[in-house]
This record gives C-alpha cells, structure tokens and sequence, in this order.
C-alpha cells in the first residue's frame, strides 16, 4: 500500500480508503444491482481484510443508514488504527434523507456520530452537501461551525463533500479536506485539484467507479485504469471506493499497487 499526506492535516493516510455507505444502507442509492447489507461477521471480516491490505482510511456518514451505529459496536474496527473520516448535513431515516447545515443541526449531528461511532473524536468532518454548495458555504456558517468543533477537539480536521466545481472553489479557501468527484469520463474538477496542490488542500475521492457502473468507461480493466488515472494526480490523498465484497476489496489493493 502507499501511502500519502492528507494535505497538511498531519494525517497520512493509504491512497485506498473505505468507503462505507454499503455497510448501512440499501435504499435510495444508485448502485447497479440491489444487495443486501453485509451481515456482522461478513462486515468485520471485511474491515480485518482492508487493515491487512494496508487501508487506514475510512469514510462514513449520518446518511449511509447504520452503517455509523455497526461501525461502532464492531469489534473488529479499531477506532485507533484508522483515519475516520465522517459528514454532517445530510441525515437518512425511514427511507428519506432531510438537510440540515445551521450550527446547532451539524453539532447535534457530530454529538451523534461520536456516540455511535463510540468515540470522543472524528479525525475529519466534512460537510455532506445537498448541491447547494455555494448557499450552504455562505448562509450556514459551516466553516464557523467545525472550527467551533475542531477548537473543542471533536474533530481534527474539517472539510465540503460537495457536488459542484463552483461550491469546491468556494470551499477551498477554509477547508483543509476536499471530497469530490473524478475520475476519465468526469475530470470537471481539474482545476480544483490544481489549487488544492497549490494549497495543499487534502483531497478524497468519491464515486472512482462511478458508483459501480464501470462497464460505462468502456476500458479493457476498468479497475486499474480508474486507479492509476486518478493517481496519476499528486495532490489526490485518498481514492474512496465502496465495497462489500472482499475479492473486490483485494483486487482493488493490488490494482493500486501495480
Ligand atoms: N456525497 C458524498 O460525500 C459521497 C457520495 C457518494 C459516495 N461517497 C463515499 O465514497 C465511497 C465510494 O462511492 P460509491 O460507493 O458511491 O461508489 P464507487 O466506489 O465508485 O463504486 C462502488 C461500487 O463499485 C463496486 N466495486 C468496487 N470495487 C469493484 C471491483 N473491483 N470490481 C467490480 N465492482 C467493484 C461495488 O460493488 P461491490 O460491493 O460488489 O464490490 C459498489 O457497488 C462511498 O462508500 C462513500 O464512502 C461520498
């Protein structure tokens, strides 16, 4: 595994992170095919894999259902060993996500991931956008907000999950963790990575394999190209892809490797 510099975080984290929204939640997503969620022990196994393979990296979130709540009562997952990176501003319950980015929602939402994460701290909070990224950067104080958190040592580091190039240029300017989108069929954030270089903004990748779809990049092994694409952007931390299967979960290691 490499490993490279979460910005200037002091994190340093695998290039290959977790990502765990199939741990929680298996409605209202976009995934080619329909799953079930993985039992305890498959979901522990995967979690003792990715440690094995070098992963130090995971990434939750209020909105991926219970996947916060089963991270917290595994007993496979060492709060200690791993970067935990988690979000506020977007909640799922009963099937429907609801917004909320005001300061008392996005502190009430932290005290909650800590209690179900069952931890005293999140090593990065980013700002789980609903689109509007600009209006929520500058109507809801967000950035006010986690440097309130950071300043009472709940979180390390704090950052926008966001869905516009516009709202991650805006964001640049506070966050020292950008999560985004980028991969050869969307390189629309180019020059987003080429500021956050100049700043050494930490970068996380979401949606590499455009959430499963990968037969839509019509490459011979979509797996190592995606990888090595993104790769190839030396400011990019972390590439966060999703998986509940443990082969996928090695074949993605190896394809970072090679
Ligand atoms: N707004 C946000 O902040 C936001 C939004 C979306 C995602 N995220 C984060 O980013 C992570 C990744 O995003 P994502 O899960 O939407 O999409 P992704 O990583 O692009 O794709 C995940 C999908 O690809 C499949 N897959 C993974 N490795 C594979 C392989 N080697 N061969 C074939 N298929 C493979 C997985 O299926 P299997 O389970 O069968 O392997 C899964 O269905 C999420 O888990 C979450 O942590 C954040």
């Amino acid at each position: 595994m490499q490993y490279r510099n979460l910005g200037n975080t002091g994190f340093s984290v695998s290039v290959l992170g977790l990502g765990t929204v199939k741990f929680g939640r298996n409605t209202g997503v976009k995934y080619p095919q329909g799953f079930e969620l993985p039992s305890d022990s498959q979901m522990d196994h995967l979690l003792a894999l990715a440690q094995d393979l070098g992963i130090n990296l995971i990434d939750t979130a209020p909105a991926y259902g219970i996947s916060e709540q089963r991270l917290g009562r595994s007993k496979a997952f060492k709060r200690q060993d791993w970067v935990l990176v988690s979000k506020a501003g977007e909640n799922y319950q009963a099937g429907q996500s609801n917004y909320a980015f005001d300061r008392h929602s996005i502190i009430a939402s932290v005290e909650k991931s800590l209690r179900d994460l069952q931890t005293d701290y999140l090593d990065v909070l980013l700002v789980h956008s609903d689109g509007r990224d600009e209006a929520i950067i500058q109507e809801d104080e967000v950035f006010d907000t986690m440097a309130y958190l950071k300043q009472q040592g709940k979180i390390r580091a704090m950052g926008f999950s966001g869905k516009t190039v516009s709202g991650a240029q805006l964001a640049l300017s506070q966050a020292e963790v950008l999560m985004l989108m980028y991969h050869p069929q969307d390189q629309s954030h180019a020059e987003v990575l080429k500021r956050a270089e100049a700043q050494n903004c930490g970068i996380l990748i979401k949606k590499a394999f455009n959430s499963g779809h990968l037969d839509q990049f019509a490459l011979k092994d979509p797996v190592s190209a995606v990888l090595q694409f993104i790769l190839k952007q030396a400011c990019v931390s972390s590439i966060v892809t999703g998986t509940i299967n443990p082969a996928h979960l090695k074949s993605n290691a190896l394809a970072i490797s090679g």
